[in-house]
C-alpha cells in the first residue's frame, strides 16, 4: 500500500468515523441498486490456490498499516458488539468479502460504505494476506462486556440443528457446521459471533439490503425467519465459544 493512498484512507475513515458516530444508532439505510451477479468471486481451481497461497506475516503488517485492527481488534476480536470479528474466519469466506466490497457488491449502509472505504487501497494479494492472517487465530471469544443469552440459545437449537420443513427452511449447521466453523467454500464460521452483528446482518438478509450471498443462499432462508428466532440464533451462536 503507498503512502499517499493511506493518507487519503485515513482523511476518508476519520470522516466516516465522524458522521457514524451518530449514524450507528439507527444506520439502516435504503438498498443501493447494483445490478449484476450477487458477487464477482467465482471459486475456481486457481482462485482457491490463490487465496491459499496468502502471506500471514504481510496480512499481520496490513492488518495495522491499514486501520483494519482500530475495528476489529488485533487479533481479530472487534471491541464493539456492533462488528464482526474476524479471528478463526475461513479464508475464503474473508476475501470474498474485502472483494465484495471494493467492487460494491456489499454495499447501502453506512457500515458497508466504512468497509468500503477501508478496502479502497487493497490489492487482491493484499487481501488474501489479509484473510490468511485472520484464518490463523482461534475462533472468537465475545468482546468484554458482551454476552450471550443461555435461555435464547436454548430456543435455537431445533432451528439450527433440525431447520423447519414447514417453512422450507434448511438446519443452519447443514452449511454452517455442528460447531459453527463453516465450510467450503465460502460458508462463514459463525461461532463467537457478536450478537448485534448477526442480528443486524440477517436482518439485512431478510430485506435483501444485503445482497453479496450467491445464489440468494442466506437471502432465501432469512426471508421467513421472525424477528425473535434471528435474535434466538444469535445467542446460540455467540455462546458457542463462551467461556
Ligand atoms: C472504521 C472501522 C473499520 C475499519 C477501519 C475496518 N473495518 Fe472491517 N468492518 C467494519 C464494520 C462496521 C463491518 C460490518 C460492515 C457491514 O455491515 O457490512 C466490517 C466488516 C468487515 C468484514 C466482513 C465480516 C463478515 O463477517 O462478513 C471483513 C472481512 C472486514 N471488515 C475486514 C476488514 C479489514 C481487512 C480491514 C482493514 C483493511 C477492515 N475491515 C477495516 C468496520 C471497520
Ligand atoms: C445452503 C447453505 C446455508 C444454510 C442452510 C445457511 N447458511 Fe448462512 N450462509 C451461507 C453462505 C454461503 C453465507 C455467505 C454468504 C455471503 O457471501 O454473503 C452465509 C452467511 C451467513 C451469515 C453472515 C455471517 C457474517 O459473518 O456476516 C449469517 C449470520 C448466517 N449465514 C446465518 C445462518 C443461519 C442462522 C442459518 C439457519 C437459519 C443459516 N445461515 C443457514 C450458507 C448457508
Amino acid at each position: 500500500m503507498k503512502s499517499v493512498q493511506k493518507t487519503t484512507l485515513l482523511t476518508a475513515l476519520v470522516a466516516a468515523l465522524g458522521f457514524s458516530s451518530f449514524a450507528f444508532a439507527s444506520d439502516h439505510d435504503k438498498p443501493v441498486a447494483t445490478g449484476g451477479p450477487s458477487s464477482n468471486v467465482a471459486w475456481t481451481a486457481e482462485m482457491m490456490r490463490f487465496v491459499a497461497k496468502g502471506d500471514i506475516s504481510n496480512g499481520a503488517r496490513l492488518n495495522s498499516e491499514a486501520y483494519c485492527a482500530s475495528c476489529h481488534g488485533h487479533a481479530g476480536i472487534a471491541p464493539s458488539p456492533n462488528w464482526p470479528s474476524l479471528a478463526g474466519q475461513r479464508a475464503e469466506y474473508t476475501f470474498k468479502m474485502l472483494k465484495d466490497y471494493k467492487e460494491g457488491k456489499r454495499a447501502g449502509t453506512a457500515h458497508n460504505q466504512l468497509m468500503q472505504l477501508a478496502v479502497m487501497p487493497l490489492s487482491d494479494q493484499d487481501m488474501a494476506d489479509l484473510a490468511k492472517y485472520h484464518a490463523s487465530f482461534p475462533l472468537p471469544t465475545l468482546p468484554v462486556g458482551v454476552t450471550h443469552d443461555a435461555t435464547k440459545a436454548k430456543e435455537a437449537s431445533k432451528m439450527i440443528v433440525r431447520g423447519d420443513g414447514s417453512r422450507f427452511i434448511a438446519p443452519c449447521q447443514s452449511c454452517h457446521g455442528s460447531k459453527g466453523e463453516g465450510s467450503i467454500t465460502d460458508i462463514p464460521a459463525l461461532a463467537g459471533m457478536p450478537p448485534e452483528y448477526f442480528i443486524k446482518t440477517m436482518q439485512e438478509y431478510r430485506d435483501g439490503t444485503r445482497k453479496n450471498d450467491v445464489y440468494a443462499r442466506m437471502r432465501l432462508i432469512a426471508k421467513d425467519l421472525t424477528d425473535a428466532e434471528i435474535e434466538a440464533m444469535a445467542h446460540y451462536y455467540a455462546g458457542m465459544t463462551a467461556k
